[in-house]
């Protein structure tokens, strides 16, 4: 019992670190009203996102106006790659940066991360001047040291630090690199990355015509790769009429640009996708795994398996299954063996609404109702339904807020668990 209670302990201590760890970057600038509109940048850009799903990492802001050279004569996608050079994937506050070895480092940036980055294009050199001043420039070899360290504005030691820096660093490379959104050949680009068959589809029924119209306002495809296509338990497509092959590739695709931080940044909550049609209708959850991210339709999981383009305001990545929305897959294709009684999700949860006690969640270790201190409420057990395939329309909701549900259900009575060992 005493190692069980430790358990306990150490399992809410945890959950209490991990969310002290998180960064929200939005909040910290919001403090400084001196940068607010690069603040506002990030927000606006996603870059935010990024930020605050990495760590170490260090935010070189400018003062207001610092950009406006740039966000006056650029699309927003050139915006977001000078502000992914602004952001380095390590941790330096004042002292370290006196401290650089030998003087001058060449440090890595997000946008070395996004795919587009053509040899030192994103790297960031920093170099110890005469007179100690510390100089900032483009990782590209000759390139000016024409920005500098002003000032130190808020660390979190060793995980995030932001320095204000005096002049905006923007190789002409960066400022060329991104294609306007609507000259992308979706489809060229879905066959380049091994989604010949989905690209085919989206041709074929007209949906690519539905992702073009989207795109200037924000948009994120999750293309399956052929693989999926071939994969012993995928669909057979034919089976479905038309319109539910048009609704089914409209649910691969978000009406938001939504890189992979946001994505991450959007776990445990619900994504509406275009296919969705009224509240819980064709939506998308998200689950993290350390780097990996997968969406959960509710019938089935898929994992994201690469990025094909991240460019303000679309996204495309590629899947490694089909995406199988309850609406029409309201059960796995291929029975289970010996399924467990089924209890059903109690219809109505919003997502803030109290637990139910029970939900039909794919995760029997956490099936056992849970301590009744954990629905304060008590929530209204609902009773089982027979089929939940066609039950009422916040089906889907409620199958995948189950899972999230079930989480904070289970840290709710650990801590409470905790709370009372302690006492
Ligand atoms: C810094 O990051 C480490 C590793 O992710 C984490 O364990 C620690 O709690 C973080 N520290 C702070 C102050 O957020
Ligand atoms: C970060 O903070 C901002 C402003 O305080 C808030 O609007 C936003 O929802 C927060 N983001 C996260 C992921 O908590
Ligand atoms: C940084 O730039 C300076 C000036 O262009 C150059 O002399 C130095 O070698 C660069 N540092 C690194 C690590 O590339
Ligand atoms: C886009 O790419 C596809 C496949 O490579 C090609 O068939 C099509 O002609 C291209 N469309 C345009 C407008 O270039
Ligand atoms: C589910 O509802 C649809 C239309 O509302 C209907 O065509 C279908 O037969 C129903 N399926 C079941 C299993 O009841």
């Amino acid at each position: 019992m005493a190692a069980f209670r430790r358990l306990l302990l150490a399992f809410s201590f945890v959950s209490v670190t991990m969310l002290a760890a998180a960064t929200n970057i939005t909040e910290i600038l919001d403090a400084y009203p001196e940068y607010s509109e690069f603040n506002d940048l990030l927000s606006r850009t996603k870059v935010a996102d990024e930020i605050n799903s990495r760590e170490p990492v260090t935010v070189c802001v400018l003062p207001n106006g610092g950009l406006s050279s740039y966000t006056g004569k650029y699309p927003l996608s050139v915006v977001k790659s000078i502000l992914s050079l602004h952001v380095l994937l390590d941790y330096f506050d004042g002292p370290k940066l006196h401290k650089i070895s030998e003087g001058s480092i060449l440090s890595t940036t997000l946008y070395q991360t996004t795919g587009n980055s053509d040899g030192k294009l994103g790297f960031v050199n920093i170099t110890v001047l005469r007179g100690g001043k510390v100089g900032f420039g483009s990782g590209i070899p000759g390139s000016p040291l024409d920005s500098s360290y002003t000032k130190s504005v808020k660390q979190v030691p060793y995980n995030v630090s932001v320095i204000e820096i005096s002049q905006a660093i923007a190789p002409a490379g960066i400022l060329t690199a991104a294609p306007a959104a609507s000259d992308v050949n979706i489809t060229g680009l879905l066959v380049k990355a091994g989604c010949k068959n989905f690209a085919a589809l989206i041709v074929s029924t007209g949906v690519l015509k539905v992702y073009e119209s989207a795109v200037d306002n924000g948009l994120t495809i999750f293309a399956p790769n052929d693989e999926a296509f071939k994969a012993a338990d995928a669909p057979d497509l034919t089976t479905l009429t038309n319109a539910e092959l048009v609704s089914i590739l409209q649910y691969h695709a978000l009406a938001a640009y939504s890189p992979i931080g946001t994505l991450k940044e959007s776990k445990d909550k619900i994504l509406t996708t275009l296919a969705t049609n009224g509240a819980g209708k064709y939506a998308l959850g998200v689950t993290t795994d350390g780097d990996s991210v997968s969406l959960d339709t509710g019938v089935d999981i898929s994992r994201i398996a690469s990025t094909v383009l991240d460019s303000t305001p679309l996204c495309i990545f590629t899947v490694d299954s089909i995406l199988l929305p309850v609406e029409l897959y309201g059960k796995p294709p291929s029975p289970a063996p010996a399924p467990a009684p089924e209890t059903s999700p109690s219809p109505s949860p919003a997502a803030d609404a109290p637990a139910p006690e029970s939900a039909a969640a794919p995760a029997p270790v956490l099936s056992p109702p849970a301590p009744p201190n954990s629905s304060p409420d008590g929530a209204p057990s609902e009773g089982p339904t027979a089929d939940s395939q066609n039950s009422t329309s916040d089906n889907a909701g409620g199958v995948l807020e189950a899972p999230a549900l079930m989480k904070m259900v289970l840290t709710g009575a650990v801590s409470v668990f905790a709370c009372v060992l302690l006492s």
